[in-house]
């Protein structure tokens, strides 16, 4: 490998990796997982390595996709403080990044320091959509910059994927609620016409879905997100379909570490799904 590694980045990617269950080096020689799954298992010539225990295999679930659904929001223009005609008059990014800096008509705007829009790179093929800034993201006015972000970050470098370059990120809403409460159904339903402006705007190959908000509200789906995380749902926007995944939130990965190995299973799927697409 030529690129030059980071040694604090490699020694986070080695961290999620260990705590997402991939705690042994089996072989001398690294194997591609993802050619793995991909292909027929290839028969190994060299002697194998002694090792202490065989790690368990990953279960494999039945991943049922989920129901289609128009997205929930569509249903509730009139409380939406007027967010439904402003933001279909933005044509670009940039104007919708404007025009909900401007917005007055959600209350979280008063209590918040900043408004925050988005991060990561226009061009991404991957957008991921979290619940809404906490108190680090509300000071820096950027999404998932705190710890959860720092662990996002991780399982984005893992998949090989960073917001610099390849992953666009934003949440569904834009202003801290205060003390981190969750947002209101009103509050979700203020700002879910530009949730939606934003993808289609955006325009990304794949959605990935960070906790149970952003799935009630692109997905229109209630179910617990332990029940259906992994399995691919899909939503149109302006003709066109785009698969979206939900998986866990990072900060639900911080507090419940043994899901770590689902979230990993997730990522996979999201790696491979990009491989179909891109
Ligand atoms: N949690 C979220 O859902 N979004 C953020 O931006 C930060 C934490």
């Amino acid at each position: 490998m030529n690129q030059t590694v980071d040694p604090a980045e490699a020694r986070a990617l080695l961290k999620w990796l260990v705590e997402a269950g991939a705690d042994e080096a089996l072989g001398d020689a690294p194997i591609d997982r993802f050619a793995v799954a991909a292909e027929p298992a290839r028969v190994e010539t060299a002697a194998p390595v002694p090792r202490a225990r065989t790690p368990e295999p990953l279960p494999q679930r039945k991943s049922e996709p989920l129901p289609q659904r128009a997205p929930a929001s569509f249903a509730v223009p009139a409380r939406a403080g007027g967010s439904a005609e402003i933001a279909a008059r933005c044509t670009t990014l940039g104007e919708l990044r404007s025009a909900v800096e401007a917005f007055d008509g959600c209350a979280l705007k008063v209590t918040a320091k900043t408004t925050v829009f988005a991060d990561g790179h226009p061009d991404a093929s991957v957008m991921l959509i979290g619940e809404a800034p906490g108190r680090d993201e509300d000071l820096q006015g950027l999404p998932f910059v705190g710890r959860s972000g720092q662990l996002l970050d991780r399982m984005l470098n893992s998949i090989g994927l960073d917001r610099a370059s390849s992953a666009y990120i934003t949440n569904v809403i834009f202003w801290r609620p205060p003390g981190n409460r969750p947002p209101t159904p009103e509050e979700a339903a203020i700002c879910a016409p530009f949730l939606l402006r934003h993808i289609e705007l955006k325009q990304p190959k794949v959605l990935l879905l960070l906790g149970g908000t952003p799935v009630k509200h692109v997905l229109n789906v209630e179910e617990g997100i332990t029940k259906i995380r992994g399995r691919w749902g899909r939503i149109v926007v302006s003709g066109v379909e785009i698969p979206a995944l939900p998986t866990f939130h990072p900060a639900y990965l911080l507090r419940q570490p043994g899901a770590k190995r689902q979230a990993w299973q997730d990522l996979l799927s999201l790696k491979l799904k990009l491989r179909e697409l891109v």
